[in-house]
């Protein structure tokens, strides 16, 4: 069965690829189709732009979709970049740019206060509607520099609790072990296989 991932990023797609590998999809993404409109990230919470993402590519591409709406909250900065991750730095943001302004923003903050969380909202959707919604969480901190070529976004900068290294220092597999995705997915995946059983 076909699935599409409704996202343009190929770094998600690569670690949502891998982590669905062992369900019965085949997992597309929005650069295999023509003419799907740009969807409007306006929600104010994940939950909201995922479930948007979802429901509203399902119904055009008349496919089963899921959609992934993930981001970094920094406690010091009462929770943002949040929903705003992506366009940090304003227009024309790049992982870079973005990067830069959370170590500026921190400049000279102890390590008591750069505790940090990558959040991620999976929704699932087929015919139009959404059928589920997954959520996961990765607790951990933001470094002084930026650090490891791995990975992509955030990654250089943001060190999980317990470990001493970024994710972007980790291998992909290191990082799926523990990531806010590979915890979204795990439940999401539920909420697919118990859907693909309706079509057996
Ligand atoms: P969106 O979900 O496409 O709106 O964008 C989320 C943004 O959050 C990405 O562009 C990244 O900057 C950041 N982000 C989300 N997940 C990760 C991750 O696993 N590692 C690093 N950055 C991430």
């Amino acid at each position: 069965m076909k699935l599409v991932v409704a996202t343009r990023n190929r770094d998600k797609l690569k670690e949502i690829k891998t982590l669905l590998k062992d369900l019965p999809v085949k997992a597309f993404s929005l650069n295999s189709f023509k003419g799907v409109p740009d969807i409007i990230e306006d929600g104010s919470t994940l939950e909201e732009n995922a479930r948007k993402k979802a429901a509203q590519t399902s119904r055009f591409l008349k496919k089963f979709v899921v959609a992934d709406d993930s981001g970094l909250e920094v406690e010091f900065l009462n929770g943002d970049p949040g929903v705003y991750s992506a366009r940090f730095s304003g227009k024309g943001a790049t992982y870079k740019s973005n990067n830069e302004k959370l170590l500026r923003l921190l400049k000279d903050i102890p390590p008591a206060k750069r505790k940090a969380c990558f959040k991620c909202v999976i929704a699932v959707a087929d015919k139009g509607k959404v059928i589920g919604v997954s959520e996961g969480k990765c607790n951990g901190k933001i470094g002084f520099k930026s650090a490891g070529d791995n990975g992509f976004g955030y990654d250089p900068l943001f060190i999980p609790d317990s470990f001493k290294k970024t994710f972007a220092q980790m291998s992909q597999a290191q990082k799926n072990k523990i990531s806010h995705r590979s915890i979204a997915l795990a439940g999401a995946k539920k909420i697919i296989s118990n859907h693909l059983s309706l079509y057996l």
